[in-house]
C-alpha cells in the first residue's frame, strides 16, 4: 500500500514535469513612487497596470498573475531594497515600474544578478536598458522624444533657443540630443540652463530666458512638474514678450494639462503619447482609465499599460516557462498596437521602437489637448543608435 502510494505520487510528479508546464501564480512586482513629489507617476503606472488586468483578466498561458505594488517614495536606496526583497523572499518573477531614472538604475544590478526581467514603464534616460540584459522598456527615451521637436522647430521659424532642463540624467539626455539635432538643422542654442530636480524655483531661470532675446524656450521637466513651469512662464510675461514654448511632451502632461490654463495654449512638443490620439485602441484605453480613476491618462499611464501587456504576451509566448531567460527572450522583437500607435521591442537593445508625434496644445470641446499634427514613424532610441 505504501509502495503504491509512492508510485502514484511519483507518476503524478513525472506527468506534471513531462507534460504542459504546471500552473503557477506568477507575481509581478511593481516598484513605484506612490508618495513624495513624483507620486503622480506612481499612481498613473499603477492605475494603468490594473486597468490592463481588469480588461484582460488575471489568467495567461495557464498561469495566474498576481500584481504586487510597493512604494519606494522616489528614493533609490529603497527601490533597490524592495527589488531585492521581492526577488529573494517575495517570489516575484517579473519586476516593473521605475518612476525615475535613478530608481531604475538602482534596481538594474538586482535584475542582472537574479536573472529576473525588469520592465521599465516610466524612466526614460537612454542608458538604462544597457545596465542589464534583463531590462526591457515600454516608456520612451528622451533622445527619441526630443528629435521630433528639434527637427520641427528650425523648419517652422524658430531659429534661436534657450534650453532649460531638470539637472539629472534625462534632462542631460534631452539637452544634448535636442541641441545636436536643432543645430544640425540650422538652429542656434544661445544658452543652456539646468534647474535643480528637487524643489525647483523656476522664476530666476525664466527671467534669464526672457532677457536672452531667443525666439523660444526648449524645456524638459519630468512628469508632474509642468504646471509650475507654465505658472512662471505666465508670471514673467514670456509669451507677451514673443517667446515660444517648445519641448518634449513631459511638460504638457495630459493629466494636468487642462488645469494649466491659457498659458499652455500653443505649446508645441514632440512625444510618443497624447490622450487625444485618434485610434480605437486609444479610445478604449482613455475611457477605461477615466472610469477607473476619474482622470485622463498621461504618457506614464500608457507605459504602465503596455508594460503589463508586454509581460502578459511574454508569458504566453514562452509557452508556460517563467524563468527570466525565457521571458526576456520572448519580449525581444514583440510588436503590438498600443493606445499610442504601433510599437515594438528592439531585439538588440530591448528598448521600445515607436512613433513620435508633433503636437500643439489646443482647446477642443472646452478642454486643453495635445493635438497631434505630424508624425515620425518607428523611431528607435537615437541615444543608442550612435554607440
Ligand atoms: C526619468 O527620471 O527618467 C524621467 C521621469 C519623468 C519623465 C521623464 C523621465 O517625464
Amino acid at each position: 500500500m505504501k509502495a503504491l502510494k509512492f508510485l502514484t505520487a511519483a507518476a503524478v510528479a513525472v506527468a506534471g514535469f513531462a507534460g504542459a508546464a504546471q500552473s503557477e501564480t506568477i507575481k509581478v512586482g511593481l516598484i513605484l513612487p506612490m508618495t513624495g513629489p513624483f507620486a503622480s507617476t506612481g499612481r498613473a503606472v499603477e492605475s494603468a497596470a490594473k486597468l490592463y488586468m481588469q480588461q484582460h483578466g488575471n489568467k495567461v498561458g495557464g498561469h495566474t498573475i498576481e500584481l504586487v505594488v510597493q512604494d519606494d517614495t522616489g528614493a533609490a536606496d529603497t527601490t533597490r531594497r524592495i527589488a531585492q526583497e521581492m526577488v529573494v523572499r517575495g517570489g516575484v518573477k517579473v519586476l516593473g515600474g521605475f518612476g525615475l531614472t535613478p530608481l531604475a538604475m538602482a534596481a538594474a544590478p538586482v535584475a542582472e544578478q537574479a536573472k529576473v526581467p525588469m520592465v521599465v514603464m516610466a524612466a526614460a534616460t537612454s542608458v538604462i536598458t544597457t545596465k542589464s540584459q534583463y531590462i526591457a522598456r515600454t516608456s520612451f527615451t528622451l533622445p527619441q522624444a526630443a528629435v521630433g521637436i528639434a527637427e520641427w522647430a528650425p523648419k517652422n521659424g524658430i531659429k534661436s533657443v534657450v534650453t532649460m532642463v531638470s539637472d539629472y540624467a534625462p534632462g542631460i539626455d534631452a539637452e544634448k540630443s535636442f541641441t545636436e539635432v536643432f543645430t544640425r538643422n540650422g538652429g542656434k542654442v544661445v544658452e543652456q540652463l539646468r534647474v535643480p530636480l528637487a524643489n525647483p524655483d523656476f522664476s530666476p531661470f525664466m527671467q534669464r530666458v526672457k532677457d536672452s532675446g531667443a525666439g523660444a524656450l526648449f524645456i524638459f521637466v519630468p512628469s508632474g512638474v509642468g504646471s509650475a513651469v507654465m505658472k512662471e512662464f505666465q508670471n514673467r510675461g514670456l509669451a507677451e514678450a514673443g517667446m515660444k514654448l517648445i519641448g518634449t511632451g513631459d511638460v504638457v502632461d495630459d493629466d494636468i494639462l487642462n488645469q494649466m490654463g491659457p498659458a499652455a495654449l500653443g505649446t508645441v512638443t514632440s512625444h510618443h503619447y497624447s490622450a487625444a490620439h485618434d485610434s480605437a485602441e486609444n479610445k478604449t484605453f482613455v475611457s477605461g482609465y477615466k472610469a477607473l480613476t476619474g482622470n485622463r491618462p498621461n504618457f506614464m499611464a500608457v507605459g504602465g499599460y503596455d508594460g503589463m501587456r508586454l509581460i502578459y504576451a511574454a508569458i504566453e509566448k514562452a509557452g508556460g516557462k517563467v524563468d527570466g531567460d525565457s521571458l526576456i527572450a520572448a519580449m525581444k522583437g514583440m510588436s503590438w498596437t498600443s493606445p499610442r500607435g504601433p510599437v515594438s521591442i528592439d531585439p538588440e537593445t530591448r528598448d521600445i521602437v515607436q512613433n513620435i508625434y508633433i503636437r500643439r496644445v489646443e482647446k477642443q470641446d472646452g478642454e486643453l489637448h495635445n493635438v497631434e499634427f505630424d508624425v515620425i514613424k518607428d523611431v528607435k532610441d537615437p541615444g543608442k543608435a550612435k554607440k
